[in-house]
Protein backbone atom coordinates (compact mmCIF):
# COMPACT_ATOMS: atom_id res chain seq x y z
CA UNK A 1 0.00 0.00 0.00
CA UNK A 2 1.21 3.55 -0.63
CA UNK A 3 0.36 6.52 0.81
CA UNK A 4 -0.81 9.83 -0.76
CA UNK A 5 -2.26 13.03 0.60
CA UNK A 6 -3.44 10.49 3.47
CA UNK A 7 -5.35 8.11 1.73
CA UNK A 8 -4.40 4.58 0.96
CA UNK A 9 -4.45 2.71 -2.10
CA UNK A 10 -3.65 -0.38 -2.98
CA UNK A 11 -0.71 0.18 -6.16
CA UNK A 12 -1.37 -3.30 -6.95
CA UNK A 13 -4.63 -3.58 -8.33
CA UNK A 14 -4.38 0.34 -9.75
CA UNK A 15 -2.70 2.23 -12.77
CA UNK A 16 -1.33 5.24 -11.39
CA UNK A 17 1.22 8.19 -12.16
CA UNK A 18 2.34 10.65 -9.58
CA UNK A 19 3.95 13.51 -9.99
CA UNK A 20 5.83 13.80 -7.35
CA UNK A 21 9.71 12.90 -6.24
CA UNK A 22 9.97 9.51 -6.73
CA UNK A 23 12.45 9.05 -3.48
CA UNK A 24 9.54 10.58 -1.45
CA UNK A 25 6.90 8.46 -2.74
CA UNK A 26 9.29 4.92 -2.67
CA UNK A 27 10.00 6.11 1.00
CA UNK A 28 6.19 5.62 2.18
CA UNK A 29 5.97 2.42 -0.37
CA UNK A 30 6.01 -1.04 1.39
CA UNK A 31 8.50 -3.58 1.03
CA UNK A 32 8.52 -5.91 -1.91
CA UNK A 33 5.17 -3.89 -3.42
CA UNK A 34 6.04 -3.87 -6.99
CA UNK A 35 7.16 -6.48 -8.92
CA UNK A 36 9.66 -5.29 -11.20
CA UNK A 37 11.63 -1.70 -11.85
CA UNK A 38 12.37 -0.17 -15.14
CA UNK A 39 13.99 2.85 -15.60
CA UNK A 40 15.51 5.94 -17.25
CA UNK A 41 16.97 8.50 -14.61
CA UNK A 42 18.93 11.42 -15.48
CA UNK A 43 22.32 10.58 -16.19
CA UNK A 44 23.63 12.67 -13.04
CA UNK A 45 21.23 10.94 -10.85
CA UNK A 46 22.12 9.44 -7.63
CA UNK A 47 20.31 6.29 -6.71
CA UNK A 48 19.41 5.12 -3.37
CA UNK A 49 19.54 1.27 -4.16
CA UNK A 50 18.80 -0.28 -0.86
CA UNK A 51 15.60 1.80 -1.45
CA UNK A 52 14.83 0.36 -4.81
CA UNK A 53 15.83 -3.21 -3.66
CA UNK A 54 13.59 -2.37 -0.78
CA UNK A 55 10.67 -2.26 -3.00
CA UNK A 56 10.97 -5.00 -5.36
CA UNK A 57 10.77 -8.35 -5.68
CA UNK A 58 11.97 -8.76 -9.21
CA UNK A 59 14.76 -7.23 -11.38
CA UNK A 60 15.85 -3.89 -11.24
CA UNK A 61 16.83 -2.43 -14.84
CA UNK A 62 18.42 1.28 -15.21
CA UNK A 63 19.67 3.05 -18.01
CA UNK A 64 22.87 5.07 -17.81
CA UNK A 65 25.85 6.78 -18.95
CA UNK A 66 28.53 4.47 -19.29
CA UNK A 67 30.89 7.43 -17.24
CA UNK A 68 28.01 7.41 -14.13
CA UNK A 69 26.88 3.70 -13.54
CA UNK A 70 24.90 3.34 -10.53
CA UNK A 71 25.52 0.34 -9.35
CA UNK A 72 27.44 -3.51 -10.06
CA UNK A 73 24.48 -5.12 -12.10
CA UNK A 74 24.58 -9.13 -12.52
CA UNK A 75 24.25 -8.41 -16.49
CA UNK A 76 25.33 -5.34 -18.74
CA UNK A 77 23.11 -4.94 -21.91
CA UNK A 78 23.35 -2.14 -25.05
CA UNK A 79 21.58 -0.77 -26.97
CA UNK A 80 22.53 1.44 -30.67
CA UNK A 81 20.92 4.69 -30.49
CA UNK A 82 19.31 5.47 -33.86
CA UNK A 83 19.52 8.62 -35.31
CA UNK A 84 15.95 9.92 -34.21
CA UNK A 85 17.32 9.57 -30.73
CA UNK A 86 20.57 11.19 -30.55
CA UNK A 87 21.11 14.31 -28.20
CA UNK A 88 24.22 16.66 -29.91
CA UNK A 89 22.86 19.49 -27.60
CA UNK A 90 26.05 19.12 -25.12
CA UNK A 91 28.17 16.00 -26.10
CA UNK A 92 29.05 14.63 -29.51
CA UNK A 93 26.09 11.99 -30.32
CA UNK A 94 26.10 8.46 -28.20
CA UNK A 95 25.83 5.92 -30.18
CA UNK A 96 25.40 3.26 -27.41
CA UNK A 97 24.00 3.35 -24.10
CA UNK A 98 24.44 1.09 -21.35
CA UNK A 99 21.31 -0.70 -20.00
CA UNK A 100 22.10 -2.46 -16.28
CA UNK A 101 20.24 -5.16 -14.79
CA UNK A 102 20.78 -6.91 -11.15
CA UNK A 103 18.69 -9.99 -11.33
CA UNK A 104 16.15 -11.00 -8.64
CA UNK A 105 14.31 -14.15 -9.46
CA UNK A 106 13.87 -16.00 -12.96
CA UNK A 107 11.73 -14.06 -15.23
CA UNK A 108 13.21 -14.34 -18.15
CA UNK A 109 11.14 -15.08 -21.05
CA UNK A 110 13.20 -17.12 -24.03
CA UNK A 111 9.80 -17.68 -25.86
CA UNK A 112 9.25 -14.41 -28.11
CA UNK A 113 9.83 -13.60 -31.32
CA UNK A 114 13.20 -12.87 -32.67
CA UNK A 115 12.54 -9.35 -32.98
CA UNK A 116 11.90 -9.33 -29.25
CA UNK A 117 15.84 -9.49 -28.63
CA UNK A 118 17.20 -6.80 -30.93
CA UNK A 119 16.42 -3.90 -32.08
CA UNK A 120 18.62 -2.02 -34.22
CA UNK A 121 15.90 -1.68 -36.70
CA UNK A 122 12.70 -0.45 -34.72
CA UNK A 123 14.24 1.78 -31.85
CA UNK A 124 13.01 4.78 -33.76
CA UNK A 125 10.73 7.99 -32.24
CA UNK A 126 7.89 7.85 -33.94
CA UNK A 127 6.65 10.97 -32.04
CA UNK A 128 9.28 12.83 -29.79
CA UNK A 129 7.70 14.58 -26.89
CA UNK A 130 10.15 14.44 -24.14
CA UNK A 131 14.08 15.49 -25.03
CA UNK A 132 15.15 11.93 -23.54
CA UNK A 133 12.44 9.95 -24.34
CA UNK A 134 13.01 6.34 -25.57
CA UNK A 135 11.45 4.18 -28.66
CA UNK A 136 8.25 2.27 -27.45
CA UNK A 137 9.95 -0.97 -29.23
CA UNK A 138 12.99 -0.58 -26.83
CA UNK A 139 10.90 -0.85 -23.85
CA UNK A 140 8.67 -3.36 -25.58
CA UNK A 141 11.49 -5.31 -25.44
CA UNK A 142 12.60 -5.14 -21.99
CA UNK A 143 9.76 -5.37 -20.67
CA UNK A 144 8.39 -9.15 -22.50
CA UNK A 145 11.61 -10.26 -21.67
CA UNK A 146 12.67 -9.49 -17.99
CA UNK A 147 8.09 -9.37 -15.97
CA UNK A 148 5.33 -11.71 -16.82
CA UNK A 149 1.66 -10.32 -17.85
CA UNK A 150 0.40 -9.05 -14.92
CA UNK A 151 3.16 -7.54 -12.90
CA UNK A 152 3.81 -4.27 -11.68
CA UNK A 153 5.97 -1.87 -13.53
CA UNK A 154 7.09 0.80 -11.63
CA UNK A 155 9.07 3.30 -13.30
CA UNK A 156 10.09 5.83 -10.77
CA UNK A 157 11.55 8.53 -13.45
CA UNK A 158 9.04 8.13 -16.11
CA UNK A 159 8.99 11.22 -18.02
CA UNK A 160 6.58 11.23 -20.81
CA UNK A 161 5.69 7.46 -19.50
CA UNK A 162 7.21 5.36 -22.35
CA UNK A 163 8.25 2.13 -20.56
CA UNK A 164 4.33 2.58 -18.77
CA UNK A 165 2.52 2.41 -22.20
CA UNK A 166 4.96 -0.42 -23.28
CA UNK A 167 3.67 -2.06 -20.28
CA UNK A 168 0.11 -1.28 -19.96
CA UNK A 169 0.05 -2.32 -24.09
CA UNK A 170 1.54 -5.69 -22.73
CA UNK A 171 -0.74 -6.78 -20.07
CA UNK A 172 1.10 -5.64 -17.13
CA UNK A 173 -0.08 -3.00 -14.35
CA UNK A 174 1.57 -0.06 -14.17
CA UNK A 175 3.09 2.56 -11.73
CA UNK A 176 5.41 5.71 -12.21
CA UNK A 177 6.46 8.97 -10.64
CA UNK A 178 7.53 12.22 -12.45
CA UNK A 179 8.90 15.33 -10.97
CA UNK A 180 8.24 17.53 -13.47
CA UNK A 181 4.28 18.25 -13.18
CA UNK A 182 4.95 19.15 -17.41
CA UNK A 183 5.31 15.98 -18.28
CA UNK A 184 2.05 15.23 -17.12
CA UNK A 185 0.61 16.74 -20.09
CA UNK A 186 2.75 14.56 -22.96
CA UNK A 187 2.10 11.33 -20.98
CA UNK A 188 -1.16 11.02 -23.30
CA UNK A 189 -3.27 8.23 -23.68
CA UNK A 190 -1.24 6.23 -21.17
CA UNK A 191 -2.66 8.61 -18.07
CA UNK A 192 -5.20 6.67 -16.39
CA UNK A 193 -4.44 8.68 -13.07
CA UNK A 194 -2.52 11.57 -11.59
CA UNK A 195 -1.84 12.65 -8.45
CA UNK A 196 -0.87 16.30 -8.73
CA UNK A 197 0.75 17.19 -5.28
C1 LIG B 1 15.79 10.52 -18.83
S1 LIG B 1 14.22 11.13 -18.44
C2 LIG B 1 13.15 9.75 -18.69
C3 LIG B 1 12.61 9.70 -20.10
C4 LIG B 1 11.68 8.52 -20.32
N1 LIG B 1 12.41 7.27 -20.37
C5 LIG B 1 10.87 8.69 -21.59
O1 LIG B 1 10.89 7.80 -22.44
O2 LIG B 1 10.21 9.73 -21.72
C6 LIG B 1 14.29 11.23 -16.68
C7 LIG B 1 13.07 11.89 -16.03
O3 LIG B 1 13.20 11.80 -14.60
C8 LIG B 1 12.60 12.95 -14.04
N2 LIG B 1 13.10 13.08 -12.67
C9 LIG B 1 14.32 13.55 -12.28
N3 LIG B 1 14.43 13.47 -10.93
C10 LIG B 1 13.27 12.93 -10.47
C11 LIG B 1 12.79 12.59 -9.17
N4 LIG B 1 13.53 12.79 -8.05
N5 LIG B 1 11.56 12.04 -9.07
C12 LIG B 1 10.79 11.84 -10.18
N6 LIG B 1 11.19 12.15 -11.43
C13 LIG B 1 12.41 12.69 -11.58
C14 LIG B 1 13.01 14.07 -15.00
O4 LIG B 1 12.14 15.18 -14.88
C15 LIG B 1 12.91 13.36 -16.36
O5 LIG B 1 11.66 13.59 -16.98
Amino acid sequence: MVRQNGDEMNIWKSTYMYNTDAWKFISEAEDRSVDVIITDPPYDASLDMNELRRICKGHIIVFCAPENQFFKPDEFAFWIKTPSTKNFSKHIGRFVEMILIERHGDTFNTDLHWSNYTGVYNDHLLRQVHPFQKPAALMERLVSIYSDPGDLVFDPFMGSGTTLIAAQKLGRQILGCEIKGKSVSLTYPAVIHWEME
